[in-house]
Order: C-alpha cells, then structure tokens, then sequence
C-alpha cells in the first residue's frame, strides 16, 4: 500500500514522510535510513558546523538526503548553505529566521525549499518568499516551536494555501509518532508528515543511549518549555517566541526560572553540562523531546517506523479514501 500526494510526487518520494533536521541526532546513516526506506531524510544541519556537514553527507553516500538549518544561526555564516547546495540535496529546509535572503540563493540552483513556520505571520512570509514546501509546526514538538497548537494551525494553514498558494504543499509537525498521527495530518489538509522525536529512539540516530532510553520511558506529559537548556549552551536565539521543549530532568527542574543564576555561573554548568551530554546522561544535560515520547515504547530501524506508520495509516483511512492508491 502506498499514500500518494503531491509531497510524494514533488520530492520524488514513495511515502509523504520526512525525518525532521534535528540538529546533531539527524546524521547521515539516520537521514539515509529514511530516504532508502521510502521517506525522506533530512540531515540536522542545526546551528551550522562545516566539519560536522561534511561528514554526515559522506555517511548518508550516495543516497538522496535534504539538510536543514536554523536560519537565524545560517545566516551568520552563509557560506554553510553554499557548501549545502554544492550536494545537490533533495531539499533544503529553513526554520526560524528570515527566508527572504536566502530563497532566491536556494530555488535559482533547482533545489526545493521547505520552510517550517510556527504560526500564520511566517506562514504567510514562507509563502511570499516562494517556499515550495511549508512545514506547520505545532509546539507539542520536541525542540523549538511557537505558541500554536498543531491541530489548529495544519487546517488553518491549508486554508490559506488553498486560496492563496493552491501550488504551495502542506506539511504538519509536531506530535506525529504513527499511523494514527500520520492519518489525522492528511484529514486535517496536510500532504505528510514531518516527526522528530518518533526517529531519535531508532538504530541509526547520533541520540546517546540513554537519551533513547529516556524517550522510551517518558508519557507524554514528561516534557516542558524551558530557556534553560539554550542558555547554558549560550544559544541566543534572537526571537523569544521560540522557547525549547525538552525533558523535565534535574537539570531543568533545578535551573527553569534561574536563568539568570546560570549565566552567572556560565563557565562551570557550560562545561558540565557538556561533559553530561557527552556522556548521555539524560538526567543532568537537556534532552529535546516532544509530548509524542508518550507513545513511543522502542527504538527499531528506521525504516521500520516508516513502514508500520503508513500501513497503519493507509488502514485507518479506509480503501476508499482518495489517498490510498493501490
Ligand atoms: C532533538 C531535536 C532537535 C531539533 N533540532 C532542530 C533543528 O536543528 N532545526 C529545526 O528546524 N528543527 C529542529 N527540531 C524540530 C523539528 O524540526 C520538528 O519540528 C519536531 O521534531 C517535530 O515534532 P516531534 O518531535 O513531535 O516529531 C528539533 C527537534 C528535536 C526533537
């Protein structure tokens, strides 16, 4: 069985499902993992790292993989996403900061920009930057998101495209970990699906183990918005809107609220909390989750996860919907 939409047919794809950029857990293996399962893997080139970039296109070999940024942080350096485009990938995804400058750079090579916006303001900027693809990011995401709640701002932003970019493709975001989330972001407008969280606890993610482990055995209520974890990283973001999910550990319970007390003591917690993160202690660094870790119980190939999430999907929008194609 197979879901055919226009994300497929546009991306070259068989099923409308893409890995999210995480930044570090997206690798090469992890992004190829996808795209050779059928999806689409996009590798986390987060905050910018030419070294890191260089690698992890080299793991993902000949496979056809995507890359994403975090705009803001890209923009600083811009020759990231010409070492980027010189790969020639499947698409290249912006988040978070301004598209405008960067579009034309992106679409004038042939290459299909996907932009994920958190509410209807970059919305409506994505769309007249020329995105061919729009990631609606709900904020039960792990990681960064907005104040919008997915089940509300995927049919909203169908809507808009709709009436105003009948060409532009929808994708939603946030707390998609199976068929059913797969199912309900094509009933709500959407064309696929993008999951973070849901691919971290598989084989071939960069996630330490025991940040597997602690998505494993997280419900979903585990989570929470804290700036802590960017502030001890001395990662300012320049827009306050977009406030960090991760795991309520001792870290966050200790620090959320003291950001100030962190900065004041900057040099030690940064060096433990590396020093923790590097050793995948998921209890005293930060662990990027989203709410979706409540159904999440295994850590299986990747390409398992793709399989299982459009067979159950393909089942629960029944033989008849005009999706499923035989
Ligand atoms: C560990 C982690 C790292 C992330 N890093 C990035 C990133 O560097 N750039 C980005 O655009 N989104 C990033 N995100 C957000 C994802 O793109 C996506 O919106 C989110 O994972 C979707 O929600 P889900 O986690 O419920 O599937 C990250 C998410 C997680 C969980």
């Amino acid at each position: 069985m197979r879901l055919k939409t226009r994300l497929t047919e546009r991306l070259g794809i068989e099923h409308p499902i893409l890995l999210a950029p995480m930044g570090v857990i997206a690798g090469g293996r992890l992004a190829a993992a996808v795209s050779n399962a059928g999806g689409l893997g996009i590798i986390g080139g987060g905050y910018g790292d030419a070294d890191w970039l260089e690698q992890q296109f080299a793991a993902a070999g000949n496979t056809r993989v995507g890359c994403g940024f975090i705009t803001w942080s890209m923009a600083r350096d811009p020759k990231l996403l010409e070492q980027v485009l010189a790969k020639q990938p499947a698409a290249l995804m912006l988040s978070f900061g301004e598209v405008e400058p960067h579009a034309t750079k992106i679409k004038s090579q042939g290459v299909p920009l996907i932009c994920q916006v958190q509410g209807m303001k970059y919305l409506r900027e994505a769309v007249d930057a020329g995105a061919d693809i729009i990631v609606a990011e709900g904020n039960e995401a792990g990681g960064h998101s907005g104040h919008r709640g997915t089940i509300t701002l995927v049919p909203e932003a169908a809507d808009y495209l709709a009436k105003h970019s009948p060409g532009t493709i929808l994708v939603a975001a946030g707390g998609i970990g199976d068929g059913r989330g797969l199912a309900a972001a094509l009933m709500l407008g959407a064309e696929g699906v993008l999951a973070g969280t849901r691919f971290i606890a598989t084989k071939e993610s960069e996630a330490p183990e025991g940040f597997r482990r602690a998505i494993i055995d997280a419900d979903g209520d585990a989570t929470m918005k804290s700036n802590s974890v960017d502030v001890v990283r001395k990662r300012y973001w320049p827009n306050s809107e977009f406030v960090v999910r991760v795991l309520k550990n001792s870290f966050v319970n200790k620090w959320h609220g003291r950001e100030r007390e962190i900065e004041q003591a900057i040099d030690v917690e940064f060096e433990r909390f590396w020093g923790a993160f590097k050793a995948g202690d998921a209890d005293n660094s930060g662990v990027l989750m989203g709410e979706v870790s409540g159904i999440i119980r295994d850590a299986p190939p990747a390409a398992q996860i793709v399989e299982s999430m459009v067979a159950e999907a393909c089942r629960l929008l029944g033989e008849s919907s005009r999706q499923v194609v035989r």
